[in-house]
């Protein structure tokens, strides 16, 4: 009988051992960055109630319209929903433990979202998001610490070039006379629509803004903008950030027609762009969403925040020759099976006791091709226990890839079994210094 071949889901990646570690290097340095302007990490569940995303991020959004993964629990008849995003379920959390009661916070998160889009470069089914979203700051300087947070990391990745392009979507009611404008406006060119915008021109016609189609271009650029439609307060706070970006020297455009594709905005949004990336360019978007916790039943608060496309910035990173660190232990330790198998596994565990990442040899294999494997696994050290250095009680010791003749085991040498974590541990050490001092 012929068995199926089993694959991954369609746009849903593995992340494999070779690459793993390039994931593992931006974790780390977007995790310090994120420490460094005092956020806490919160985690919360893959799986929310439907409703959660259909009031938080709006009903008539491309998301909640035709993207998300919703199923019904077949146990308990439950409406779920795989997350999309995480705005909602952080906010939702807040407001479940009432973590705003006393003090506004900083709180960063990372994992899995799902969207049920057309997979492409740089689009995929399951993605994954760095984000962070600050609660209880009614800004603009939180937003702008936010976004200098995100320019201090692309810094630190050394991934280039990034654009930020800014808008502020004004009040609630600022945006209403902006759509009764826009609405008026696209129904007198009603005959140039396409079929996509027609269908959004009533249920959400600031999304024509946001259209591809270049036969749309010269009347959406003419279209009322809704820098023209915001009042004293949110030109303030639009400037109030601006002059921020402006003395920390953070370059931007102003894009009016930035609108973002999830409904609980308002005032800042923007959006980090590459040109590295082909069509989806955009690594990072975020901005403030004041309405949230009200409408999800909390007090109202506000609150900003963004999140980052981590397999975007993976790509960028790998098209600069990053890797990661890809060194799977320090030793190898080679056996000949039987007792000195025993005494190779004492060894390894009293490596392991001084701090030191061992990979013992698995099954029996000749000295010559365990020695294969162990060049083959980046150690630093193999470390032989043959049938002739157990009888010793000793292990022979070979560095694998010394830099100099008199770096420490450059030549073979045997060292007492109780001496050997002590040893290599140092060895490494030295090995350590001599880097750093030609640095
Ligand atoms: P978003 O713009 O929908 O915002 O997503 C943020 C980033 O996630 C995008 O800029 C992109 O880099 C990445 N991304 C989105 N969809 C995909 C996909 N299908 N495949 C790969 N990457 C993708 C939000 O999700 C908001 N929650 C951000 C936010 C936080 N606003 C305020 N706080």
């Amino acid at each position: 009988m012929k068995t199926d071949r089993l694959a991954a889901v369609r746009g849903m990646n593995d992340v494999l051992p070779d690459e793993a570690p390039l994931w593992e290097a931006f974790e780390a340095r977007a995790i310090d960055v994120l420490r460094a302007y005092g956020y806490r990490q919160i985690r919360t569940p893959i799986v929310e109630h439907t409703r959660l995303f259909a009031r938080g991020i709006g009903e008539v959004t491309d998301i909640v319209e035709k993207e998300m993964y919703s199923f019904v629990d077949q146990l308990n008849g439950e409406n779920l929903t795989l997350r999309p995003e995480a705005t909602a379920s952080v906010v939702r959390a807040c407001i479940e433990h009432n973590l705003l009661y006393d003090a506004p916070r900083r709180l960063w998160y990372i994992g899995p979202m799902f969207r049920h889009e057309r997979p492409q470069r740089g689009r995929y089914r399951q993605f994954h998001q760095v984000g962070a979203e600050a609660l209880g700051f009614a800004g603009p300087d939180v937003d702008a610490e936010q976004i200098l947070l995100l320019k201090r990391l692309w810094d630190v990745l050394e991934i280039g070039p990034v654009r930020l392009e800014l808008n502020s979507l004004g009040s609630a009611e600022e945006r209403a006379r902006h759509r009764a404008a826009l609405v008026a406006y696209f129904e007198a060119n009603a005959d140039a629509l396409d079929a996509d915008a027609r269908r959004r021109l009533h249920s959400n016609p600031l999304r024509i803004l946001d259209t591809k189609n270049p036969a749309l271009q010269p009347l959406v650029e003419a279209a009322p903008r809704i820098t023209e439609y915001l009042g004293h307060e949110s030109l303030a706070h639009f400037e109030g950030l601006q002059e921020l970006l402006a003395a920390r020297g953070v370059s931007y455009a102003v894009n009016p027609r930035l609108v973002r594709g999830l409904d609980y905005y308002n005032l800042t949004v923007y959006e980090w762009i590459t040109d590295r990336l082909g069509a989806q360019g955009t690594i990072c978007g975020g901005g403030r969403y004041d309405p949230l916790v009200g409408m999800l039943g909390g007090r109202p608060a506000p609150g900003c925040g963004f999140a980052i496309g981590v397999e975007r910035v993976i790509e960028l990173l790998r098209e600069a020759g990053e890797r990661g660190d890809q060194t799977a232990c320090d030793v190898y330790v080679l056996h000949q099976g039987g007792a000195t198998y025993l005494a190779a596994l004492h060894a390894a565990e009293s490596l392991r006791d001084a701090g030191l990442d061992v990979i013992l040899h698995g099954g029996e294999a000749s000295l010559k091709s365990q020695m294969k494997r162990a060049d083959a696994s980046g150690a630093a050290y193999a470390v032989i226990v043959g049938e002739s250095e157990a009888a010793d009680g000793e292990a022979a010791v070979k560095a694998l890839r010394a830099a100099t003749a008199q770096a420490p085991f450059a030549e073979q040498r045997r060292v007492p079994l109780a001496q050997l974590g002590e040893a290599i541990a140092g060895a490494l050490a030295t090995e350590q210094e001599s880097i750093s001092g030609t640095n």
